[in-house]
């Protein structure tokens, strides 16, 4: 299911979550973003801003993934999709926005912490979910372990991935794509360091190409 979406996420690999208080910083980080080679953006539902920053992101670029993250309910869906947001992720994995995000046909990666949770992401067809809070919950050799059961699923995590320990995750077959905010904290975007996040960006994707290229050679 949603194999398009899937396809592009894994071409990616890395997708940056957002967290942005002022919606007015929408346009320019989602402008270093593209100048750093990264179309794709997971705006999180974590501020009163998101709604409208994804539909400012959808506006003016058009091209770009723009998504929803942090989606705890069917209403952020709705919100998240009428602003433009093509799909959506959450940190957990609640079987009522699953269902609801499928009926729609709408992209979704819940997050999921256990081998229960991943299996209900397989049996509705899911191809990738999120693994949160990656880091906290054993890392990559956690990812190692569960994939090597729970076969053919992909995962996306996130939670404490940044540029020191990136290859430990995306050298592994089953990591569709890393997600994190090391290149464009949220402080970051307040102070307006729009070409720090550009240069981090850039630094995170040439690093991404390398892993994969050394991880396929
Ligand atoms: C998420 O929602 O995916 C995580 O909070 C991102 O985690 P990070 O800030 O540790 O990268």
């Amino acid at each position: 299911m949603f194999e398009k979406m899937n396809e592009e996420i894994s071409k990616l690999g890395v997708i940056p979550v957002i967290v942005i208080e002022d919606a007015k910083n929408a346009v320019p980080l989602a402008e270093a973003l593209e100048k750093a080679g990264l179309k794709c953006a997971e705006v999180t539902f974590r501020t009163d801003a998101a709604e409208e920053s994804i539909r400012q992101i959808s506006e003016h670029f058009p091209d770009m993934l723009v998504g929803a993250g942090t989606v705890l309910t069917k209403e952020n869906v709705d919100k998240a999709v009428a602003a433009g947001a093509k799909f959506i992720v959450s940190p957990v994995f609640d079987p009522e926005i699953v269902d609801y995000c499928i009926e729609k046909n709408v992209p979704i990666y819940p997050g999921c912490a256990t081998p229960s949770e991943i299996m209900q992401g397989i049996k509705r067809g899911l191809g990738i979910v999120k693994f949160f809070p990656a880091a906290d919950l054993g890392g990559a050799v956690t990812i190692k372990a569960i994939a090597s059961a729970l076969r053919g699923v992909k995962f996306m995590p996130t939670g404490g991935i940044n540029r020191d320990n990136m290859r430990d995750y995306l050298s592994m077959d089953c990591v569709a794509a890393i997600g994190g905010s090391w290149m464009c904290k949220s402080g970051f975007i307040s102070n307006g360091e729009f070409d720090r996040i550009e240069k981090l960006t850039r630094e995170a994707l040439y690093s991404a190409d390398k892993i994969r290229e050394e991880k396929n050679s």
